[in-house]
């Protein structure tokens, strides 16, 4: 070991022959030493300069070696301490290691067993530092990990802007064209989402929900009035053009990639018992966002008047969701419907 890779090892102790004894054993085996022969001194000395092992008596004239041995550890935690003492004290063995002593000595010391300690302190000190730095370095990772979160959530909120800017526009075409769709659409979107809220469904799930809701009759801006506003019933002709808006809705959307809620809309009109339409999908294959969709959609459809029937009461329209529970629409999420009415 070179003069200035060597270790420190500072020996506190009173006797002076054992100093002048272990500081010649110390320098032979490399380490560069230094001496205090008080506690206070010891004190002094440890700010300045600390070391990287100590070789401590426990009895001093001026402090109790152990009360140091806890002030040293607290301020220095990669010191490493070794006691050695002339009072072969069990009990003092104990408190030592307790209080972070790494070995504990008894005079006359035996230096083969010495320098085994002091090396194996010395590397647990070693492994001690690289993994302070390993953590430190993963610290600085996580800092740039931050960082990196942050620049996306900015661009996802850039982008989110930009979406809610389409959604608005893509409202408002669709208003201009149907009026009863807009403000049909506007109130279906609060019901999904306060049926979605009752589910206890993620935020996420509730925002998809929510704005598929406001969009998903956007394909009836491809249906001709003359079938979309017909005071009278519809014929089979007629039926086919309407069952083609959930694929519609999800034609006009499918260019704006960011949209992750198309299967809700999509399946807007399936029936939990497998004879809806477009896919005939059935149960829990019908995207939950769809199921939740139907609901708050059949019930806002029922208590309007339109220009070929009166609205429904409010009670007879929710006996209607009740009878059509199971067949027409999930039980789950017609109870937290029914719950959500209750308020
Ligand atoms: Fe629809």
């Amino acid at each position: 070991m070179n003069k200035l890779s060597a270790k420190k090892i500072l020996i506190i102790e009173d006797d002076k022959d054992f100093v002048r004894t272990f500081t010649a054993i110390m320098e032979n085996f490399g380490f560069s030493v230094s001496i205090c022969f008080s506690g206070k001194e010891a004190r002094n000395f440890i700010k300045r300069s600390p070391p990287d092992l100590i070789l401590l008596d426990i009895k001093l004239p001026d402090v109790d070696g152990l009360n140091l041995i806890e002030e040293i550890r607290e301020g220095l935690a990669e010191t490493r301490i070794i006691v050695i003492t002339g009072h072969a004290f069990l009990e003092n063995a104990i408190k030592a290691l307790r209080l972070g002593a790494s070995d504990f000595f008894v005079k006359p010391v035996d230096l083969k067993a010495l320098k085994k300690a002091i090396d194996r302190c010395l590397d647990d000190q070693e492994k001690s530092l690289q993994n302070k730095k390993l953590t430190q370095e993963v610290i600085k990772q996580n800092i740039e990990l931050e960082k990196m979160m942050k620049k996306i959530k900015g661009l996802n909120e850039e982008l989110s802007d930009a979406y809610i800017e389409t959604m608005k526009s893509l409202a408002e075409a669709l208003e201009a064209k149907d009026s009863y769709t807009k403000s049909h659409s506007d109130m279906v979107a609060d019901y999904a989402k306060k049926i979605a809220e009752r589910m206890e469904l993620p935020f996420y799930e509730i925002k998809k929900i929510f704005h598929s809701a406001l969009l998903h009759d956007l394909g009836k801006m491809s249906i001709p009035d003359s079938i979309l506003n017909k005071p009278g019933s519809l014929d089979e002709k007629e039926w086919e053009e309407i069952r083609k808006h959930p694929g519609k809705s999800e034609d006009i959307l499918k260019p704006l990639t960011f949209i992750t809620f198309l299967p809700i809309i999509r399946h807007h009109h399936e029936r939990f018992d497998g004879t809806g339409y477009p896919d005939k999908l059935s149960g829990e294959k019908i995207p939950l966002g769809a199921r939740i969709l139907a609901v708050a959609d059949s019930f806002e459809a029922m208590t309007r008047d339109r220009s070929y029937r009166k609205a429904l009461s409010k009670e007879r329209a929710i006996e209607e969701i009740k009878r059509c529970s199971g067949s027409q629409f999930d039980p789950k999420v017609v109870i937290a419907f029914l719950e959500v009415l209750k308020g």
